[in-house]
């Protein structure tokens, strides 16, 4: 079967492979692949500046954002032939640590677990894959492809939870939140923010375009330019772009008793003027909570699926504006300007 693979750390490695059927070790239930969404972590890769191949390999399968139809599986499992899936990303560490053997592998503690289409696991672009039934967890069949929206969205998911848990460590009612970045996870973000009805603001860089659309029509405000210029005083903050400036922005401009959630990953070596003084003062005395958030275990990819259920087809639509062939997965991996999620459609329906 035909997969896209890379040779970990090498730019430029990326080819279109010839692999052997998925191995029956990956588990029992047998899913052909319908669309894999292209991120950050993917570009990444293809860079030559993030991931590992599996042990003994020197490829790996990319592939994290997923989207499949169940061929075969065990009978009376979670699961059956015709299914829409996706995929889990994470394996917990084979220690276990304390975390991953209570299934919080997203909190893993020692390093090592393993990611599909990132970590030491060949990941889900291939034509075809295996997984055990726990891994895999099932998409509302009106989606269609919008499905494989789920992964990014337990990404947010999770971080929405670690607000409420911060949040929560005394009274808790919050009203606005302010996303940054207009990316996938930056809208997906926006869009859970908006289903919890909270007032919802989104900073981004451009000044018009698909982004402000698909804000303004999620009844979000849209703002470009600077953090203390958008929604005074939110009481939440998820910086989804990872640029230091901003994320420095962020933690000093949220409301007393406000929570940062930091999603983006910076690529470091950016150093920037930061007076530490001032803003561990502010932290200090407006009790201001900051946390990182990385990964989603099974109860956010369960609660990304009733999210997407909910959420406006016609809107979800609007976030996926290029499907490309297999075929020309080249082209699916050059960002173009009005960009937001791209998918590569491996079997499409
Ligand atoms: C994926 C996560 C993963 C992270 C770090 C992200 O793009 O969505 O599942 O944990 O990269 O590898």
């Amino acid at each position: 079967m035909k997969a896209l693979t890379v040779v970990p750390l090498k730019a430029g490695s990326a080819e279109l492979s010839e692999v052997a059927e998925p191995p029956e070790t990956d588990g029992p239930v047998l899913v052909e692949t319908l669309a894999v969404g292209i991120c950050g972590t993917d570009l990444e890769i293809l860079s030559g500046a993030y991931g590992w191949a599996p042990p003994g390999s020197e490829r790996l399968v990319l592939g994290h954002e997923s989207l499949g139809r169940v061929l075969e599986a065990p009978a009376g499992g979670p699961v059956a032939a015709g299914d829409l899936v996706v995929g889990i990303v994470r394996r917990p560490d084979p220690v276990p640590c304390a975390n991953c053997a209570v299934l919080e592998w997203d909190f893993c503690r020692n390093g090592q677990y393993t990611e599909r289409g990132i970590k030491e696991h060949d990941g889900y672009l291939s034509e075809r894959y295996r997984i055990t039934p726990d891994f895999v967890v099932k998409v509302d069949a009106s989606l269609g492809t919008l499905g494989v929206l789920l992964e990014p969205t337990s990404v947010v998911a999770k971080a929405w939870e670690e607000v409420d848990r911060v949040g929560g460590r005394a009274h808790w009612n919050p009203k606005t939140a302010l996303i940054t970045g207009a990316g996938p996870i930056g809208l997906l973000a926006a869009l859970l923010g908006v289903q919890r009805g909270l007032d919802v603001h989104v900073i981004d860089q451009m000044a018009s375009g698909v982004k402000p659309d698909l804000v303004h029509d999620l009844g979000a405000t849209y703002h470009s330019g600077k953090v203390a210029d958008s929604c005074p005083s939110p009481d939440v903050i998820i910086e989804c772009t990872g640029v230091a400036s901003l994320v420095f922005d962020a933690m000093s401009h949220v409301g007393t008793g406000g929570v940062v959630c930091l999603t983006g990953v910076s690529s470091g070596g950016h150093v920037i003027d930061v007076d530490e003084g001032a803003l561990n003062r502010s932290m200090v005395l407006e009790n201001v909570g900051v946390v990182g958030s990385v990964n989603a275990n099974r109860r956010h990819y369960e609660a990304a699926a009733a999210a997407l259920a909910k959420a406006d087809r016609g809107w979800l639509g609007r976030l996926v504006n290029r499907r490309v062939p297999l075929a020309d997965w080249q082209q699916a991996l050059t960002r173009q300007p009005d960009d937001v999620k791209v998918i590569i459609e491996v079997n499409p329906e």
